[in-house]
């Protein structure tokens, strides 16, 4: 994700290779966002927020604790710390680094060919003038929408930032369908990526709510209403609307192990 974030920077040109650094443990994955980008390339976190304003955190949650012990200290009022880290609550980040200006964001993975979806929350501390900023950044993902309440980020994880996982799962079981029926699997693919990337765009392109959309292609006691039927008994929504909602849990399930170890700080601090 960190390496589409540069992409989608380098390639809208909000920013030059040479504003951009990236810090990276791997000496060899270092030379290689190097080569392929041109961006400048440390393996110290502290000593690439040196030169910067924007400091994104593109980690796995298991490595943001370290991380934002490392950085603690070393990071001043100009700095904006966008994390990209899933379940990694505002407070979480602000209290691991002693950083007020912090912005949460919750991408997904179509952010890596610039078609991503964003939902992104920040602290009080961040200015109009960051959160342009931060917007300009996410601009460079896909869409991306502000919500002025961090609740609203672990519901996006379940939709937006889950969600394209829910999609190829439908992909993949219609593809498997179709070469049950007997096409070959290169056609089967093409029927039903089409299918999906035409639907979705038509339902973008017209005023109609998708029932409606729906409505109109089944026929009374038609191909689409014999489907129907068995997607309906077979209880889809309901299996989808626990799915999300399993996700939603998870999410804020993440969000309070992630800021277990800040507190467990805090209590030993108290005492
Ligand atoms: N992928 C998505 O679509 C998606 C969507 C929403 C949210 N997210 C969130 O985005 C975050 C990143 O996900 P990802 O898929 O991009 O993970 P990833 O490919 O594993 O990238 C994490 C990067 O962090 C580097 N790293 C590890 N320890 C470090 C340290 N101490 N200092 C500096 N860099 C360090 C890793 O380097 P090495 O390769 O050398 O280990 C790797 O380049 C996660 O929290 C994820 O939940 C991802």
């Amino acid at each position: 994700m960190g390496e589409a974030i540069i992409q989608g920077l380098l390639s809208k040109k909000t920013v030059n290779p040479n504003g951009i650094t990236a810090s990276e443990p791997r000496k060899e994955r270092r030379e290689e966002l190097k080569r392929r980008h041109g961006v400048n390339v440390t393996p110290d976190n502290r000593e690439a927020v040196k030169s910067c304003e924007v400091v994104v955190l593109a980690l796995k949650p298991q490595d943001l604790e370290g991380v934002l012990t490392e950085l603690k200290g070393s990071l001043l009022p100009k700095h904006m710390v966008m994390s990209i880290v899933a379940g990694a609550r505002l407070k979480t980040i602000s209290d691991g680094l002693a950083h007020e200006v912090i912005v949460r964001v919750m991408p997904n993975t179509p952010a890596q060919i610039g078609e991503g979806m964003s939902v992104w929350s920040a602290t009080r501390s961040v200015t109009p003038r960051q959160l342009d900023q931060a917007r300009v950044i996410l601009q460079a993902l896909g869409k991306e929408r502000y919500m002025n309440d961090e609740k609203f980020l672990d519901m996006a994880t379940a939709i937006s930032g889950t969600g394209p996982t829910y999609v190829f799962l439908v992909m993949e079981a219609m593809i498997d369908a179709a070469v049950h029926l007997g096409f070959p699997r290169h056609i089967a693919y093409e029927l039903v990526t089409e299918t999906m990337r035409g639907s979705v765009n038509f339902a973008m392109k017209s005023t109609k709510h998708p029932a409606e959309l729906r409505n109109m292609v089944t026929s009374p006691g038609g191909t689409s209403a014999a489907a129907l039927y068995q997607l309906e008994k077979g209880s889809l929504r309901t299996v989808l609307s626990k799915a999300i909602w399993a996700a939603y849990e998870r999410s804020k399930s993440l969000g309070e192990e992630s800021s277990f170890s800040v507190k467990a700080e805090e209590r030993n601090s108290a005492r």
